[in-house]
């Protein structure tokens, strides 16, 4: 397969390789993935992250899988092996059904090669047609919060949420960014707090439990999130954490936006009870582990509740910025996510 680049994902020597997400910022690790078994160990223990990453790279190993002479079977297995590795997030089955199409052509290889690349090229202009498109509800002077990581690392563009950030920072329209530190694995203190470095965007690091009394003190003027899956209703699953931010902003009367491409929205899923929430091991709780080391401060055994993600009810959402633009609750309500 030709070469290829993006923020967190390459191919070289017909080969993937991906950025251990795990590692940054601290260290920059590029992770060789040979087969189905590492790459499903880098999206389960987060070195892959984010929803239209761990999609983009199960397409590319597929189709690199084939081109090394994988036959179709064991393809159309490791396939489902892919699909089971994350379960809330739905761009990882949406790319994954594409790939299967192309799989069942008569030309497979072919087919699976130009699925995967076509995936990684669309995804890209997914996320530079999000920031235009939340261009339009940044007002000038903003000081926005974030949750999470939506940036070039979780995508293979510049980012959903984070991407209309970096494109409304570019255009003098944001002073400020308040970066949630997510916990348990802290994606937002890691790498939200990395990229905006990069991207020379202003950013102060909170816990999470500081963004009420930041509200409080009329010092956010609009929360911006991504998002796992989009329900047919509107409701959205996204990191554990955005819940709480959606009702606090409703009480504080400060608009929230979900960013995210099309290619996260599940039709078939009539609201946010339908969408499975993966639930994660309780040393993430218990402690903190990364390339800093690792530490427990909780009792042994202690008992740990830890779902991945929340799910923020549409009547919470100011809008929803899709690539193809702003989503209103109204048409929402009118049904436009509905099949
Ligand atoms: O568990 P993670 O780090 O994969 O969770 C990521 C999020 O919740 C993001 O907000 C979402 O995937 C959108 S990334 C553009």
């Amino acid at each position: 397969m030709q070469t290829l680049s993006t923020t967190s994902l390459q191919i070289r020597d017909n080969q993937l390789w991906i950025l251990d997400q795990q590692a940054l910022p601290q260290e920059k690790v590029w992770c060789p993935t040979p087969d189905v078994a590492t790459l499903v160990d880098h999206i389960k223990t987060l070195r892959v992250r984010g929803a239209p990453l761990i999609g983009l790279s199960a397409s590319l190993l597929l189709a690199l899988l084939a081109e090394q002479g994988m036959a179709k079977p064991a393809l159309a297995e490791a396939l489902e092996v892919l699909r089971a590795s994350r379960p809330t997030a739905v761009n990882l089955m949406n790319n994954l059904d594409r790939m299967k199409v192309a799989l069942a052509q008569p030309d497979h290889i072919d087919a699976l090669v130009q699925e995967a690349l076509r995936l990684i090229a669309e995804d890209k202009t997914l996320c530079d047609n999000i920031a235009e498109a939340g261009l339009s509800v940044v007002k000038p002077g903003s000081r926005l919060l974030t949750h999470c990581n939506t940036g070039g690392l979780a995508t293979a563009g510049v980012g959903t949420a984070l991407g209309v950030i970096a494109r409304a920072h570019q255009q003098g329209r944001v002073t400020q960014v308040w970066v949630d530190e997510t916990r348990p694995l802290l994606q937002g203190g890691r790498l939200t707090a990395w990229e905006l470095g990069e991207l020379g965007v202003p950013y102060q690091l909170i816990t999470d439990s500081m963004a009420a009394s930041l509200m409080a003190q009329g010092q956010v003027d609009a929360i911006w999130v991504g998002a796992d899956r989009i329900a047919a209703n509107g409701d959205v699953a996204n990191k554990i954490g955005t819940y709480s931010l959606a009702v606090l902003a409703h009480y504080h009367q400060i608009p929230f936006y979900v960013a995210a491409p099309h290619t996260t929205l599940d039709a078939l899923c009539p609201n946010g009870a339908a969408i499975p929430i993966e639930q994660r091991a309780a040393e993430e709780v218990t402690g903190v582990a990364g390339s800093f080391g690792s530490v427990q401060w909780a009792p042994e055994n202690a008992r740990v509740y830890n779902p991945a993600f929340d799910v923020t009810p549409a009547a919470l959402i100011s809008g929803w910025v899709l690539d193809t633009g702003v989503v209103t609750p109204e048409q929402v309500a009118a049904g436009i996510f509905q099949p």
